[in-house]
C-alpha cells in the first residue's frame, strides 16, 4: 500500500460536518485501491480562536508543509469577523504554501437541475483558474483618521509579472488538454494600470499557445455571459477576487454550492496542494445534518487525482455522477430533496 500523509482541518461551521461524514468513503476509497491515508487532524478554526486567540498556532503553516496534501472543510463563524478568521486561517496556507493556482471546475451533471433553461448534462462544462495568492487579496492597505469625516481606507491589489504570468501559463496549458479555448476575464476598461498588466501578459504567453483560442471578457460582461451562454466557456482565467465571484456565480448554474469541489494547487513537489468545497461554513443550515456533503467528496476526488492516484479519484467521481443521475437517490434539500449528509454518503458507499 502506498500511504499518504494527509493534514485535515474540517474548521468550522458546515466544515466538520462534511469532512467527518465523507471521511469513512474516503477510506473506503483508499482500501479498494490499495491505498492508506495518515491523516493529522487539527482543530484549528474560531473554537480554537476563542480559547487561544490565534486560529491557528504561529508554526501552522510550516506544520503542513511537509504533508502530501491537505483537506479543509471551512472557516467563518458569525461570532467572530470574517477579516480576523479567514486571514487568521485560511488565507495565509493559500498563500504560505504558494498555491498558487485555484482550481474550480463548474460541470452540469445528469440529474442536476439548472436555473437556467435549455441546458442538459455535460452542456456546462468550465474550469476557472483563480491567481490564489496576490491580486486583490493582497492584503495591502490601511485606515487612517478612524471615525472622523475624512477618514479613509485603501486597499491595494498587486499584480506581479511572476504572479500573473504563472497562473496565465496554468491555464493555457490547461486549455490545450481541454477544448483549447480561453477567457481571460479582467475590469481592464476601469483598472488602467494592473488590468491592462494583465492583457499584456495574456498576449505574451498565448503566443506560446497558437492552438488556443483566446477570448478577452470584462468581469461584468463575463458574469452575464455565465448566465447567457455557460456552454461556450471552457477555461476561464481570472483575478484572485474575480476568480472568487464567477466560482459562485458557477456553483450556482451548476445545482448549488453544495456540489462545488475546489483545488489550491501548487505545481510541483515543493509544497502540498490544499483541497476544500468552494462553499463557506453555511451558519444558516449548521447542525441540521443537512450539509451537501458532495462538494467535499469531489473534492477528495481532486486530491486523489493530484498525487497521482487517477483510478481512485475517477472511482470516486462515478461514484458521484452515478447517485446523481439516479432520481431515486436520496438528496440533500439543496438539491430538492430531504435527505441527511449521513444518507447521502451511505448511498454514495455503496455505488463505489
Ligand atoms: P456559504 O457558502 O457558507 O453559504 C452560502 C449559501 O449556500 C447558504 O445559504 C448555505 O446554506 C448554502 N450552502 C453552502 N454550502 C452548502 C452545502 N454544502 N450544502 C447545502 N447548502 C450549502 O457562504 P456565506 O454564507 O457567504 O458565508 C458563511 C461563512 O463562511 C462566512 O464566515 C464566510 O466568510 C465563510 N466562507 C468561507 C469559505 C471557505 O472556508 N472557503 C468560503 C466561503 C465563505
Ligand atoms: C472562497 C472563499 C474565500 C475566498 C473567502 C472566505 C476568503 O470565498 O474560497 O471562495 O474569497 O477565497
Ligand atoms: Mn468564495
Amino acid at each position: 500500500t502506498t500511504t499518504y500523509d494527509i493534514e485535515l482541518i474540517p474548521g468550522d461551521g458546515i466544515g466538520p460536518e462534511v469532512v467527518d461524514a465523507a471521511l469513512p468513503l474516503i477510506r473506503a476509497v483508499a482500501d479498494d485501491h490499495g491505498l492508506a491515508f495518515d491523516i493529522t487532524r487539527r482543530d484549528w478554526g474560531t473554537e480554537y480562536y476563542l480559547e487561544q486567540g490565534e486560529m491557528m498556532p504561529e508554526d501552522g503553516v510550516s506544520r503542513l508543509a511537509d504533508s502530501d496534501a491537505i483537506f479543509l472543510g471551512a472557516v467563518g463563524h458569525p461570532t467572530v469577523p470574517d477579516h480576523v478568521t479567514l486571514h487568521g486561517l485560511l488565507l495565509p496556507i493559500r498563500k504560505g504554501l504558494d498555491q498558487y493556482i485555484c482550481k474550480r471546475p463548474n460541470v452540469l451533471f445528469e440529474g442536476i437541475e439548472t436555473p437556467l433553461q435549455g441546458y442538459d448534462a455535460g452542456d456546462i462544462d468550465f474550469v476557472v483558474y483563480r491567481e490564489n495568492t496576490e491580486g486583490e487579496y493582497a492584503d495591502i492597505g490601511g485606515r487612517e483618521h478612524r471615525g472622523f469625516n475624512h477618514e479613509t481606507a485603501v486597499q491595494s491589489a498587486l499584480f506581479t509579472r511572476e504572479g500573473t504570468e504563472r497562473i496565465v501559463r496554468a491555464a493555457f496549458e490547461a486549455a490545450t488538454e481541454r477544448d483549447g479555448h480561453l477567457t481571460s476575464v479582467t475590469k481592464s476598461n476601469a483598472q488602467a494600470h494592473s488590468m491592462v498588466f494583465w492583457d499584456d501578459i495574456v498576449e505574451e504567453v498565448s503566443e506560446d499557445y497558437p492552438s488556443v483560442t483566446v477570448e478577452r471578457l470584462l468581469v461584468d460582461a463575463a458574469s452575464m455571459d455565465l448566465i447567457r451562454r455557460p456552454h461556450e466557456f471552457d477555461i476561464i482565467v481570472a483575478s484572485n477576487l474575480f476568480g472568487d465571484i464567477l466560482t459562485d456565480i458557477g456553483a450556482q448554474i451548476t445545482g448549488s454550492m453544495g456540489l462545488a469541489p475546489s483545488g489550491n494547487i501548487h505545481p510541483g513537489d515543493e509544497n502540498p496542494s490544499m483541497f476544500e468545497p468552494v462553499h463557506g461554513s453555511a451558519p444558516d443550515i449548521v447542525g441540521d445534518g443537512v450539509a451537501n456533503p458532495l462538494a467535499t467528496v469531489l473534492s477528495w476526488s481532486m486530491l486523489l487525482e493530484d498525487v497521482g492516484e487517477k483510478t481512485a479519484a475517477t472511482a470516486l467521481w462515478d461514484a458521484v455522477t452515478n447517485q446523481l443521475a439516479d432520481g431515486a437517490a436520496p438528496r440533500t434539500p439543496d438539491l430538492g430533496g430531504d435527505a441527511t449528509t449521513e444518507a447521502v454518503v451511505d448511498d454514495l458507499r455503496s455505488r463505489l
